[in-house]
Protein backbone atom coordinates (compact mmCIF):
# COMPACT_ATOMS: atom_id res chain seq x y z
CA UNK A 1 0.00 0.00 0.00
CA UNK A 2 0.98 3.56 -0.60
CA UNK A 3 1.29 6.24 2.07
CA UNK A 4 1.52 10.02 1.40
CA UNK A 5 4.42 11.38 3.20
CA UNK A 6 5.40 14.64 4.04
CA UNK A 7 8.82 15.46 2.26
CA UNK A 8 8.80 19.26 2.18
CA UNK A 9 7.74 22.35 3.78
CA UNK A 10 7.56 26.11 3.26
CA UNK A 11 5.92 29.71 3.72
CA UNK A 12 5.39 33.12 2.61
CA UNK A 13 4.11 36.31 4.84
CA UNK A 14 3.28 39.10 3.82
CA UNK A 15 7.01 42.12 4.31
CA UNK A 16 4.60 44.49 6.38
CA UNK A 17 3.62 42.97 9.79
CA UNK A 18 1.10 44.94 11.98
CA UNK A 19 0.95 45.09 15.65
CA UNK A 20 -1.79 45.58 18.00
CA UNK A 21 -0.86 49.18 19.36
CA UNK A 22 -0.77 50.09 15.38
CA UNK A 23 -4.49 48.50 15.15
CA UNK A 24 -5.00 50.89 18.19
CA UNK A 25 -4.60 54.02 15.77
CA UNK A 26 -7.74 52.41 13.39
CA UNK A 27 -10.06 51.15 15.96
CA UNK A 28 -10.74 51.31 19.80
CA UNK A 29 -8.94 48.60 21.13
CA UNK A 30 -5.59 47.95 22.89
CA UNK A 31 -2.76 45.75 22.75
CA UNK A 32 -3.92 44.18 26.28
CA UNK A 33 -7.23 43.53 25.42
CA UNK A 34 -6.11 42.07 21.98
CA UNK A 35 -3.56 39.87 23.97
CA UNK A 36 -5.56 39.06 27.10
CA UNK A 37 -8.57 37.46 24.88
CA UNK A 38 -6.41 35.99 21.61
CA UNK A 39 -2.95 36.14 22.97
CA UNK A 40 -2.02 37.39 19.29
CA UNK A 41 1.00 40.26 19.10
CA UNK A 42 1.33 40.70 15.37
CA UNK A 43 -0.26 39.90 11.80
CA UNK A 44 1.38 40.45 8.74
CA UNK A 45 -0.91 42.23 6.16
CA UNK A 46 -0.83 41.52 2.34
CA UNK A 47 0.41 45.75 0.44
CA UNK A 48 0.31 46.22 -2.90
CA UNK A 49 1.14 43.42 -5.52
CA UNK A 50 0.84 40.39 -2.44
CA UNK A 51 -1.84 38.29 -2.95
CA UNK A 52 -3.42 34.84 -2.33
CA UNK A 53 -1.78 33.56 -5.74
CA UNK A 54 1.67 35.75 -5.12
CA UNK A 55 1.97 34.66 -1.38
CA UNK A 56 0.65 30.67 -2.23
CA UNK A 57 3.48 30.96 -5.35
CA UNK A 58 6.22 31.51 -2.76
CA UNK A 59 5.48 29.12 -0.38
CA UNK A 60 4.88 26.29 -3.09
CA UNK A 61 8.49 27.03 -4.15
CA UNK A 62 10.05 27.18 -0.30
CA UNK A 63 7.90 23.35 -0.18
CA UNK A 64 9.70 22.06 -3.67
CA UNK A 65 12.95 23.62 -2.90
CA UNK A 66 13.26 21.90 0.45
CA UNK A 67 12.08 19.06 -1.04
CA UNK A 68 14.93 19.48 -3.42
CA UNK A 69 12.02 18.81 -6.32
CA UNK A 70 11.70 21.00 -9.36
CA UNK A 71 8.28 21.87 -10.44
CA UNK A 72 7.69 18.88 -13.05
CA UNK A 73 7.75 16.33 -10.38
CA UNK A 74 4.50 17.62 -9.10
CA UNK A 75 1.40 16.17 -10.42
CA UNK A 76 -1.29 17.82 -7.98
CA UNK A 77 -1.62 20.96 -6.89
CA UNK A 78 -4.52 21.63 -4.31
CA UNK A 79 -4.94 25.45 -2.79
CA UNK A 80 -7.23 25.87 0.23
CA UNK A 81 -8.37 29.06 0.29
CA UNK A 82 -11.44 31.48 0.92
CA UNK A 83 -9.57 34.26 -0.71
CA UNK A 84 -8.62 33.65 -3.89
CA UNK A 85 -8.07 36.51 -6.50
CA UNK A 86 -10.57 36.06 -9.01
CA UNK A 87 -14.03 34.07 -7.96
CA UNK A 88 -12.29 31.61 -11.39
CA UNK A 89 -9.68 30.47 -12.44
CA UNK A 90 -8.94 28.84 -9.22
CA UNK A 91 -5.91 29.71 -7.42
CA UNK A 92 -4.30 26.36 -7.61
CA UNK A 93 -4.56 26.82 -11.35
CA UNK A 94 -2.89 30.23 -11.30
CA UNK A 95 -0.31 28.89 -8.74
CA UNK A 96 0.40 25.98 -11.04
CA UNK A 97 0.88 28.39 -14.32
CA UNK A 98 2.91 30.78 -11.78
CA UNK A 99 5.56 27.75 -11.02
CA UNK A 100 5.58 26.40 -14.74
CA UNK A 101 3.85 23.31 -14.11
CA UNK A 102 2.12 21.72 -17.22
CA UNK A 103 1.08 18.46 -15.90
CA UNK A 104 -1.82 16.77 -13.61
CA UNK A 105 -4.35 18.52 -11.95
CA UNK A 106 -4.88 21.82 -9.54
CA UNK A 107 -8.15 22.49 -7.99
CA UNK A 108 -9.02 24.62 -4.82
CA UNK A 109 -10.67 23.50 -1.49
CA UNK A 110 -12.62 25.45 0.28
CA UNK A 111 -13.34 24.93 4.01
CA UNK A 112 -12.36 27.67 5.71
CA UNK A 113 -9.88 27.60 8.26
CA UNK A 114 -10.38 24.20 8.07
CA UNK A 115 -9.65 24.45 4.30
CA UNK A 116 -5.74 22.84 4.80
CA UNK A 117 -6.71 19.99 7.13
CA UNK A 118 -9.48 18.90 3.99
CA UNK A 119 -6.99 19.69 1.09
CA UNK A 120 -4.05 17.54 2.99
CA UNK A 121 -6.89 14.52 3.27
CA UNK A 122 -7.83 14.81 -0.46
CA UNK A 123 -4.46 14.69 -1.59
CA UNK A 124 -3.61 11.47 0.60
CA UNK A 125 -6.36 10.33 -1.07
CA UNK A 126 -4.78 10.96 -4.44
CA UNK A 127 -1.69 9.57 -3.33
CA UNK A 128 -2.56 6.66 -1.55
CA UNK A 129 -4.68 5.22 -4.38
CA UNK A 130 -1.83 5.90 -6.92
CA UNK A 131 -4.06 8.76 -8.74
CA UNK A 132 -1.39 11.06 -8.26
CA UNK A 133 2.51 10.55 -7.56
CA UNK A 134 3.57 13.93 -5.74
CA UNK A 135 1.18 17.08 -4.42
CA UNK A 136 1.59 20.58 -3.56
CA UNK A 137 -1.03 21.64 -0.39
CA UNK A 138 -1.15 24.75 0.13
CA UNK A 139 -3.00 26.63 2.01
CA UNK A 140 -3.20 30.25 1.21
CA UNK A 141 -5.24 33.25 2.33
CA UNK A 142 -5.51 37.63 2.24
CA UNK A 143 -8.45 37.40 4.92
CA UNK A 144 -7.26 41.54 5.28
CA UNK A 145 -9.65 41.64 1.85
CA UNK A 146 -12.89 40.55 3.29
CA UNK A 147 -12.46 41.57 6.95
CA UNK A 148 -14.82 45.09 8.06
CA UNK A 149 -11.70 47.10 8.78
CA UNK A 150 -14.32 48.89 11.09
CA UNK A 151 -15.52 46.01 12.98
CA UNK A 152 -12.81 45.92 16.04
CA UNK A 153 -14.78 42.36 17.13
CA UNK A 154 -13.19 40.60 14.19
CA UNK A 155 -10.34 43.22 12.53
CA UNK A 156 -7.84 42.56 14.83
CA UNK A 157 -8.14 38.61 15.06
CA UNK A 158 -7.19 38.17 11.22
CA UNK A 159 -3.83 38.18 9.16
CA UNK A 160 -2.34 37.18 5.64
CA UNK A 161 0.09 34.13 4.62
CA UNK A 162 0.25 30.90 2.64
CA UNK A 163 2.56 27.77 3.64
CA UNK A 164 2.79 24.49 1.37
CA UNK A 165 3.36 20.94 2.08
CA UNK A 166 5.00 18.66 -0.97
CA UNK A 167 3.19 14.90 -0.29
CA UNK A 168 5.30 12.05 -1.97
CA UNK A 169 3.55 8.45 -2.28
CA UNK A 170 5.96 5.77 -0.59
CA UNK A 171 5.45 2.19 -0.19
CA UNK A 172 4.26 1.95 2.99
CA UNK A 173 6.54 2.30 5.46
CA UNK A 174 6.47 4.83 8.78
CA UNK A 175 6.30 7.51 7.57
CA UNK A 176 3.22 9.28 6.16
CA UNK A 177 -0.45 10.40 6.26
CA UNK A 178 -1.84 7.64 9.03
CA UNK A 179 -5.25 8.86 9.58
CA UNK A 180 -8.07 11.65 9.27
CA UNK A 181 -11.39 12.54 9.97
CA UNK A 182 -13.71 15.21 8.72
CA UNK A 183 -16.63 16.66 9.61
CA UNK A 184 -19.24 19.83 8.39
CA UNK A 185 -22.68 21.13 10.01
CA UNK A 186 -24.02 23.63 7.48
CA UNK A 187 -26.49 24.36 10.38
CA UNK A 188 -23.93 26.77 12.16
CA UNK A 189 -23.59 29.02 9.11
CA UNK A 190 -24.96 32.52 10.63
CA UNK A 191 -22.30 31.99 13.47
CA UNK A 192 -19.52 32.53 10.43
CA UNK A 193 -20.08 33.88 7.52
CA UNK A 194 -19.28 36.15 4.52
CA UNK A 195 -22.22 38.31 3.51
CA UNK A 196 -21.28 39.20 -0.09
CA UNK A 197 -20.83 36.63 -3.12
CA UNK A 198 -21.76 36.40 -6.76
CA UNK A 199 -25.21 34.82 -5.71
CA UNK A 200 -25.85 37.35 -2.84
CA UNK A 201 -24.73 41.05 -3.31
CA UNK A 202 -22.83 40.55 -6.18
CA UNK A 203 -19.70 42.13 -4.11
CA UNK A 204 -17.11 40.71 -2.09
CA UNK A 205 -18.63 41.52 1.30
CA UNK A 206 -17.47 41.45 4.79
CA UNK A 207 -16.51 38.36 7.30
CA UNK A 208 -19.18 38.04 10.36
CA UNK A 209 -18.85 36.29 13.41
CA UNK A 210 -20.38 35.46 16.30
CA UNK A 211 -17.33 35.08 18.30
CA UNK A 212 -18.33 33.53 21.59
CA UNK A 213 -20.43 30.80 19.76
CA UNK A 214 -17.22 30.10 17.32
CA UNK A 215 -15.31 29.74 20.74
CA UNK A 216 -17.77 27.40 22.65
CA UNK A 217 -18.08 25.55 19.59
CA UNK A 218 -14.65 25.19 19.07
CA UNK A 219 -13.72 24.15 22.46
CA UNK A 220 -16.99 21.72 22.72
CA UNK A 221 -17.20 19.83 19.68
CA UNK A 222 -13.65 20.16 17.89
CA UNK A 223 -12.36 17.50 20.03
CA UNK A 224 -14.37 14.59 18.49
CA UNK A 225 -12.79 14.55 14.89
CA UNK A 226 -9.19 14.41 16.88
CA UNK A 227 -10.40 11.47 19.14
CA UNK A 228 -11.51 9.63 15.89
CA UNK A 229 -8.12 9.90 14.14
CA UNK A 230 -6.16 8.99 17.09
CA UNK A 231 -8.56 5.93 16.90
CA UNK A 232 -8.60 4.97 13.61
CA UNK A 233 -4.35 4.55 14.26
CA UNK A 234 -4.62 3.10 17.19
CA UNK A 235 -2.62 5.69 18.59
CA UNK A 236 -3.27 8.11 21.87
CA UNK A 237 -2.67 11.88 23.36
CA UNK A 238 0.37 10.01 24.94
CA UNK A 239 2.24 8.97 21.53
CA UNK A 240 1.80 12.49 19.92
CA UNK A 241 4.99 14.82 19.86
CA UNK A 242 3.63 17.94 18.42
CA UNK A 243 0.34 19.27 18.25
CA UNK A 244 -0.08 21.93 15.58
CA UNK A 245 -3.41 23.35 15.57
CA UNK A 246 -5.33 25.59 13.72
CA UNK A 247 -4.04 29.10 15.07
CA UNK A 248 -7.11 30.96 15.91
CA UNK A 249 -7.05 31.84 19.13
CA UNK A 250 -4.44 31.11 22.06
CA UNK A 251 -6.76 30.20 24.34
CA UNK A 252 -9.03 27.65 22.24
CA UNK A 253 -5.99 26.31 21.50
CA UNK A 254 -5.09 25.40 25.10
CA UNK A 255 -8.57 24.41 26.17
CA UNK A 256 -8.09 21.75 23.25
CA UNK A 257 -4.98 20.72 24.57
CA UNK A 258 -6.04 20.54 28.28
CA UNK A 259 -9.07 18.65 27.00
CA UNK A 260 -7.17 15.78 25.23
CA UNK A 261 -4.44 15.57 27.31
CA UNK A 262 -2.04 16.64 25.58
CA UNK A 263 0.80 18.73 27.45
CA UNK A 264 1.49 22.60 26.69
CA UNK A 265 5.09 22.07 25.47
CA UNK A 266 4.07 19.93 22.77
CA UNK A 267 2.08 22.76 21.40
CA UNK A 268 3.25 24.73 18.28
CA UNK A 269 2.08 28.25 18.81
CA UNK A 270 2.15 31.32 16.01
CA UNK A 271 -0.97 33.13 16.69
CA UNK A 272 1.24 35.04 18.57
CA UNK A 273 3.10 36.80 15.13
CA UNK A 274 0.89 35.66 12.65
CA UNK A 275 -2.23 35.50 13.49
CA UNK A 276 -5.28 34.10 12.35
CA UNK A 277 -4.71 33.42 8.45
CA UNK A 278 -7.27 30.95 7.89
CA UNK A 279 -6.21 27.99 5.97
CA UNK A 280 -2.24 29.02 5.92
CA UNK A 281 -2.33 28.90 9.60
CA UNK A 282 -1.45 24.96 9.86
CA UNK A 283 1.03 24.59 6.69
CA UNK A 284 3.06 28.31 8.58
CA UNK A 285 2.65 26.74 11.40
CA UNK A 286 4.32 23.21 10.11
CA UNK A 287 6.60 25.00 8.27
CA UNK A 288 8.10 27.28 11.63
CA UNK A 289 8.51 24.14 13.45
CA UNK A 290 10.15 22.03 10.44
CA UNK A 291 12.83 24.99 10.01
CA UNK A 292 13.06 25.29 13.78
CA UNK A 293 14.19 22.07 14.26
CA UNK A 294 11.06 20.53 16.38
CA UNK A 295 9.32 18.72 13.23
CA UNK A 296 11.91 15.65 13.30
CA UNK A 297 11.33 12.36 10.72
CA UNK A 298 9.68 9.64 12.86
CA UNK A 299 7.68 12.66 15.10
CA UNK A 300 3.97 12.39 15.82
CA UNK A 301 2.48 15.20 14.55
CA UNK A 302 -1.67 15.94 14.78
CA UNK A 303 -2.81 18.82 12.57
CA UNK A 304 -6.62 19.90 13.65
CA UNK A 305 -8.60 22.67 12.31
CA UNK A 306 -12.16 23.81 12.33
CA UNK A 307 -14.04 27.09 10.70
CA UNK A 308 -16.50 28.54 8.51
CA UNK A 309 -19.70 25.97 8.30
CA UNK A 310 -18.88 24.84 10.53
CA UNK A 311 -16.26 22.44 9.11
CA UNK A 312 -13.73 20.50 10.88
CA UNK A 313 -11.14 17.83 10.35
CA UNK A 314 -7.88 16.49 12.38
CA UNK A 315 -4.98 14.64 10.58
CA UNK A 316 -2.03 12.21 12.28
CA UNK A 317 0.81 12.22 10.60
CA UNK A 318 4.43 10.12 11.44
CA UNK A 319 6.41 13.30 10.44
N1 LIG B 1 -10.89 45.67 21.57
C1 LIG B 1 -11.43 46.07 22.73
N2 LIG B 1 -12.65 45.67 23.13
C2 LIG B 1 -13.33 44.81 22.36
C3 LIG B 1 -12.80 44.34 21.12
C4 LIG B 1 -11.54 44.82 20.75
N3 LIG B 1 -10.94 44.42 19.61
N4 LIG B 1 -13.69 43.50 20.58
C5 LIG B 1 -14.73 43.44 21.40
N5 LIG B 1 -14.52 44.23 22.48
C6 LIG B 1 -15.39 44.44 23.63
C7 LIG B 1 -16.82 44.11 23.36
O1 LIG B 1 -17.49 45.18 22.74
C8 LIG B 1 -17.33 43.81 24.73
O2 LIG B 1 -17.61 45.02 25.37
P1 LIG B 1 -18.90 45.15 26.33
O3 LIG B 1 -18.64 44.18 27.43
O4 LIG B 1 -18.83 46.57 26.72
O5 LIG B 1 -20.06 44.79 25.47
C9 LIG B 1 -16.16 43.18 25.43
O6 LIG B 1 -15.00 43.56 24.67
C10 LIG B 1 -16.23 41.68 25.49
O7 LIG B 1 -16.56 41.18 24.21
P2 LIG B 1 -16.84 39.66 23.95
O8 LIG B 1 -17.19 39.46 22.53
O9 LIG B 1 -17.74 39.13 24.99
O10 LIG B 1 -15.38 39.09 24.21
P3 LIG B 1 -14.93 37.61 24.29
O11 LIG B 1 -14.30 37.37 25.61
O12 LIG B 1 -15.95 36.65 23.82
O13 LIG B 1 -13.72 37.59 23.24
C11 LIG B 1 -13.25 36.86 21.02
C12 LIG B 1 -14.00 37.85 21.89
C13 LIG B 1 -11.76 37.04 21.21
C14 LIG B 1 -13.61 37.09 19.56
C15 LIG B 1 -13.66 35.44 21.46
O14 LIG B 1 -15.04 35.30 21.48
C16 LIG B 1 -13.08 34.40 20.58
O15 LIG B 1 -11.90 34.15 20.60
N6 LIG B 1 -13.91 33.71 19.76
C17 LIG B 1 -13.45 32.76 18.83
C18 LIG B 1 -13.51 33.38 17.51
C19 LIG B 1 -12.41 33.00 16.60
O16 LIG B 1 -11.28 32.77 16.95
N7 LIG B 1 -12.77 32.96 15.35
C20 LIG B 1 -11.83 32.76 14.33
C21 LIG B 1 -12.50 32.25 13.13
S1 LIG B 1 -13.05 30.62 13.38
C22 LIG B 1 -11.74 29.83 13.72
O17 LIG B 1 -10.75 30.02 13.08
C23 LIG B 1 -11.82 28.88 14.77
Amino acid sequence: ALRSVVVGTGSCLPGRAVTNAMLAERVETSDEWIVQRTGIRQRHIAGEGETTVSLGTQAARAALDAAGLGPEAIDLVICATSTPDHTFPAAATEIQAALGIGRGAAFDLQAVCAGFVFALTTADKFLSTGAAKRALVIGAETFSRIVDWEDRTTCVLFGDGAGAVVLEAREEGERGVLSSSLRSDGRHRDKLYVDGGPGSTGTTGHLRMEGKDVFRFAVGQVTDVIVDAFEKAGLTADDLDWFVPHQANRRIIEASADKLGIAREKIVMTVDRHGNTSAASIPLALDVAARDGRLKPGDLVMIEAIGGGFSWGAALIRW
